[in-house]
């Protein structure tokens, strides 16, 4: 993974990423035996030698936060002992070796972030952290406003009662209901024992928000690295402790429902990606996303607007 020189050596801790600037434009650093004077030149940290006044410098790894469109059949962990196919195959092009936070069943879709930062990924998924993930579910038969009521105030599970929610109903098919559920747990199958205890089968669950990363227009199967923004709101999260969902300030449900969703041709919300050659962010200096066709070549990673792989804090 190449990485700007002044942030090489600021990640090993030697200096500022100022006084990094500073030694760069004096003429004290080499790569592989060269002085380098020009900031912003981008080296491999995993393969070139940097030396500051001829002393070595030992690189550390960049931290990162990857967002990813997990498609289903995929399992959410890098290894799989059965040999089905794995998240770590559509993250394979990230040099840095990073692991999911939380999971999402085989079937699931949508919005999975990795990261090496350890602090985190155990803040998102610790539930005194109150972090929201919203899916939008697709179920069989129409939920009543009971039902929405219940869901909202908990669901008797055999693991205890669920911690209040967020519904909205968000359209209507012919004998099926998507709904937009955002909990702060992350307890196994919760969504769909949730609703089945309801007696309303799950046939589709995408997360389209995980705290504060949004799924976009992400293509499926595609991953990206979160932007200088999303990844300071990921490392707030370590920080703040207590604020759960506000269940009661919630819009009257009239205002929340949403346009109808054609019958069953897709969900709502979840925007399909045009293909187009300039959305190929694989071009230099690109701040699109790839043509959805790309969509079907799981393992791509495209750039998200100020890329972001920091010091690991
Ligand atoms: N709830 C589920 O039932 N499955 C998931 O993958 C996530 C939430």
């Amino acid at each position: 993974m190449m990485v700007r020189l002044q942030k090489v050596i600021a990640a090993s801790g030697i200096a500022s990423r100022r006084a990094s600037e500073a030694m760069i434009q004096e003429g004290r650093v080499t790569v592989n035996g060269k002085v380098v004077r020009v900031l912003g030149t981008c080296i491999d940290p995993s393969k070139d030698h940097v030396k500051i006044d001829g002393r070595h410098v030992q690189p550390t790894e960049p931290e990162v936060f990857v967002l990813l469109h997990k498609p289903p059949g995929y399992v959410t962990t890098m290894d799989d002992p059965y040999g089905r196919p794995t998240i770590a195959d559509l993250v394979a092009k990230v040099k840095v070796r990073v692991f999911p936070v939380g999971r999402l069943d085989y079937d699931t879709e949508g919005l999975l972030l990795l990261t090496n930062n350890g602090n985190v990924a155990q803040a998102c998924v610790h539930p005194r952290y109150h972090v929201p993930k919203t899916y939008l579910v697709k179920v069989s038969g129409v939920c009543t406003e009971e039902e929405i009521q219940n869901l909202e105030d908990g669901i008797a599970l055999d693991d205890g009662m669920t911690a209040p929610a967020v519904i909205r109903k968000s359209g209507k098919a012919k004998a099926n209901s998507w709904l937009e559920i955002t909990i702060h747990e992350g307890r196994k199958h919760q969504i769909k024992r949730m609703l089945e205890a309801l007696g309303h089968r799950v046939m589709r669950i995408i997360r389209i928000r995980f705290g504060p990363l949004d799924l976009g227009d992400l293509p499926v199967g595609v991953c990206r690295f979160a932007t200088d923004l999303e990844a300071n709101a990921l490392r707030g999260i370590v920080h703040r402790t207590t604020k759960p969902l506000n269940v009661r300030a919630r819009a009257p449900r009239s205002n929340l429902q949403r346009s109808k969703p054609d019958r069953d041709t897709g969900p709502p919300h979840v925007r399909k990606t045009k293909p187009s050659a300039k959305r190929d962010a694989s071009s230099k200096g690109s701040k699109a996303r790839p043509a959805s066709g790309s969509a079907r070549q799981p393992g791509r990673v495209v750039k998200g607007r100020g890329r972001t792989r920091t010091r690991k804090g």
